[in-house]
């Protein structure tokens, strides 16, 4: 549908060029479309002037009939036309791609320009200087700020009694399977630190976890376990690792008190005879942070208490 010419006169310039545009682009494919029908009909034309009328019979331009020469090149200047109008100026040109780009910059110059007036009437110039000056002086005394490293914390995991009791003859005096559960989930992938005692006690090496064993004994070995001789040592030997744990027993938690950040204990709400005790946990150092409660139930023969401390600083 076209505009008269006095609508158009009333549409944005935008969409006027957009309407002029399209408009020239109607004209142009009719163009090509009259093209075509008049090709065909000229070849048909020159076909029958030779064949059925014998016009120009016998004139041939390097062995082939006139008629078809002048097909092939009509078909050529035809070619010519249809890339025209469909390949070079289907996409609306690049004159006038161009043209509407600059359109819009200066556009936005405009609007800039605007917004800077108005800047300027909010604020006096010299007040914004002085605020650009501000924020500069800010960012540059502002010390930068590294990301901070994350700290390597170092944790005791036990199970103890009310009276802190840890094991008897060399073994737990309970049986709490959901506590081992928890035990296994809290320890994998980590290196246990333990006396050369409680690793005695395990039947074979705990699955992947990496085992530090502390004794004295300068001959001691343990195969597929780290042997070292205090808990320094045991701890440098874990320096890969964020977040090894101390797993006991008695004498290696004593000694772990003054390096733990954390103690996870598993508080069994019985007193048992014992010959194996965890240390005391002064509340002044040590401040519970979490605790949950399990009940007893068929396959745990005492209540208890998972607590986690932290270290206070
Ligand atoms: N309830 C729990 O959560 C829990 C956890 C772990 C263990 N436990 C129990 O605790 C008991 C074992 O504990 P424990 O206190 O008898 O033994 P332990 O702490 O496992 O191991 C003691 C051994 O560590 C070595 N050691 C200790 N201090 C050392 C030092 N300053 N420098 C170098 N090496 C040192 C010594 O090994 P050498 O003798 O080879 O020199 C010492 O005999 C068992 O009953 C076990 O079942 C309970």
């Amino acid at each position: 549908m076209f505009f008269k010419k006095k609508e158009i006169t009333q549409i944005d310039p935008q969409q006027r060029e957009l309407y002029e545009h399209a408009r020239k682009r109607v004209i142009e494919k009719k163009r090509l479309f009259r093209h075509f029908i008049v090709f065909i009909v000229g070849s048909v034309f020159f076909i029958l002037l030779n064949l059925v009328f014998g016009y120009g019979k016998g004139i041939t331009f390097f062995g082939t009939d006139w008629f078809v020469i002048a097909i092939l090149l009509w078909a050529f200047f035809f070619a010519v036309h249809f890339c025209n109008v469909w390949l070079f100026s289907a996409f609306m040109g690049k004159e006038w791609s161009d043209r509407q780009i600059a359109k819009l910059v200066a556009k936005q110059k405009e609007e800039i320009t605007l917004l800077q007036k108005d800047v300027e009437l909010m604020y006096p110039k010299e007040e914004l200087v002085k605020k650009k000056q501000e924020f500069i002086q800010e960012r540059t005394s502002k010390p930068i700020e590294k990301p901070e490293k994350p700290k390597r914390v170092i944790t005791m995991i036990a199970a103890a009694g009310e009276n802190n009791s840890l094991g008897k003859d060399n073994d737990l005096v309970w049986h709490l399977p959901d506590d081992f559960k928890r035990f296994k989930e809290i320890t994998t992938g980590h290196h246990i630190i333990m006396g050369r005692k409680t690793f005695e006690t395990f039947p074979k090496l705990l699955p992947n976890r990496a085992h530090i064993v502390i004794t004295r004994d300068t001959k001691y070995q343990a195969e597929g376990a780290i042997v070292v001789h205090s808990m320094k040592e045991a701890l440098d030997a874990a320096i890969g690792d964020m977040q090894p744990f101390i797993i006991g027993g008695g004498e290696i938690y004593t000694m772990g008190m003054e390096y733990a950040d954390y103690i996870e204990l598993t508080r069994v709400h019985e007193t048992f005879d014992a010959d194996t005790f965890f240390p005391e946990i002064d509340p002044k150092v040590w401040a519970v942070i979490k605790e949950e409660f399990h009940d007893m139930d068929e396959k745990h023969k005492y209540p208890f208490t998972y607590f986690t401390y932290k270290r206070k600083n």
